[in-house]
């Protein structure tokens, strides 16, 4: 991009950040911004979160306002949706999915459970809203190990869908769940040899890992944690440079906290160079939230049975975190 252009584009998101602004005032619309989306929309929205304190702060704000924007993936306006069922949930792109939910379809993980009788169901918050109203809890990275906790070692549980967060919480907790076989494609590109190459350049700096990587890369960790988790870490700790495994968006708000600190992203396993991206949170952009505040769509709509199912597990999860 020449000078003029990049002036130009700069103008064209100042613009965007003022109707963005107008729209939600005029609107009475509240946005909330997972830390993965760019760093533009996290900066304008009202609130950003891991997926924990996004369900946290849409049930808070149920009452407060009319429209809320989940800038994220669609289980996470599917997940504000079922929290507040009256108000209009509208998300910037309904086309964000996400492979971890898609490797659980509905059908396939009623006939696991089928198959395992007087088994308890736990599934993480990145599933689908079917798979949600067949579970009997759900858990967010942030919360696993203490909802998992909650029920007596001898407990026979399914955890699904995410093998490697499911493994990650057998190993600490030393039980045994049944784990579905699904996993994250973003979190999955990080590979020990890249983390080793990046700690022989920076033997100080710790290792921060998602619990969606898989087991050989988490055991490389410092500190294994939802991005919350993470981001607390990084700006508690005395360390000033830090080796980051987990999806690029965290970085923006980690430099924007502790901007005297190092934060280096690890490269996925199949490029030596560059950042590892969630192609779905990334299709939120500046302009999809103003026109999706200024025509009101795409909005979420869940099925009122299933929401009803759905918001069981959800209310679960949300009162042993409290
Ligand atoms: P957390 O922000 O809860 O750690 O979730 C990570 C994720 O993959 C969301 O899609
Ligand atoms: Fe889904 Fe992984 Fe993207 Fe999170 S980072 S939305 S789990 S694909």
């Amino acid at each position: 991009m020449n000078c003029m252009e990049n002036c130009s584009a700069t103008q064209d998101n100042e613009h965007l950040k003022n109707e963005i602004l107008r729209l939600k005032k005029e609107k009475n619309a509240v946005i909330l911004a997972h830390y993965y989306v760019d760093g533009a929309i996290q900066d304008i929205a009202d609130y950003v979160g891991d997926s924990l304190a996004l369900a946290q702060k849409a049930a808070a704000d149920c009452a407060s306002a009319d429209i809320i924007v989940m800038c994220g993936v669609n289980f996470m306006g599917e997940t504000v949706k079922v929290l507040c069922p009256d108000k209009k949930v509208l998300v910037p792109d309904n086309t964000a999915g996400c492979s971890l939910a898609d490797s659980c379809p509905p059908d396939d993980f009623a006939r696991f459970k089928v198959e395992h009788p007087g088994y308890t169901v736990i599934s993480y918050v990145n599933t689908s809203v079917e798979v949600k109203a067949l579970s009997d809890v759900l858990v967010t990275s942030g919360n696993a190990r203490k909802v998992v906790d909650s029920f007596p070692v001898d407990a026979k549980l399914i955890f699904g869908p995410d093998r490697n967060l499911g493994g990650y919480i057998n190993s600490v907790t030393g039980r045994d769940m049944l784990l579905w076989d699904g996993a994250c494609h973003v979190h999955e590109r990080f590979s020990v040899e890249n983390i080793a190459r990046l700690k022989a350049e920076h033997p100080d700096a710790p290792v921060l890992v998602h619990p969606e990587c898989k087991r050989p890369v988490a055991l490389m960790a410092d500190k294994v944690g939802s991005t919350a988790v993470l981001l607390k870490y990084a700006l508690e700790s005395d360390a000033t440079e830090f080796i980051v495994a987990t999806e690029s968006g965290i970085l923006h708000q980690m430099r924007k906290d502790a901007p005297h600190k190092t934060f280096i992203p690890v490269p996925p396993s199949d490029s030596s160079c560059g950042c590892n991206d969630c192609a779905y949170m990334k299709l939120n952009t500046l302009q999809k939230l103003r026109d999706c505040l200024l025509n009101e769509k795409p909005e979420v709509s869940v099925a009122a049975d299933l929401a009803e199912k759905a918001l069981v597990p959800i209310n679960r999860m949300l009162e042993l975190s409290k």
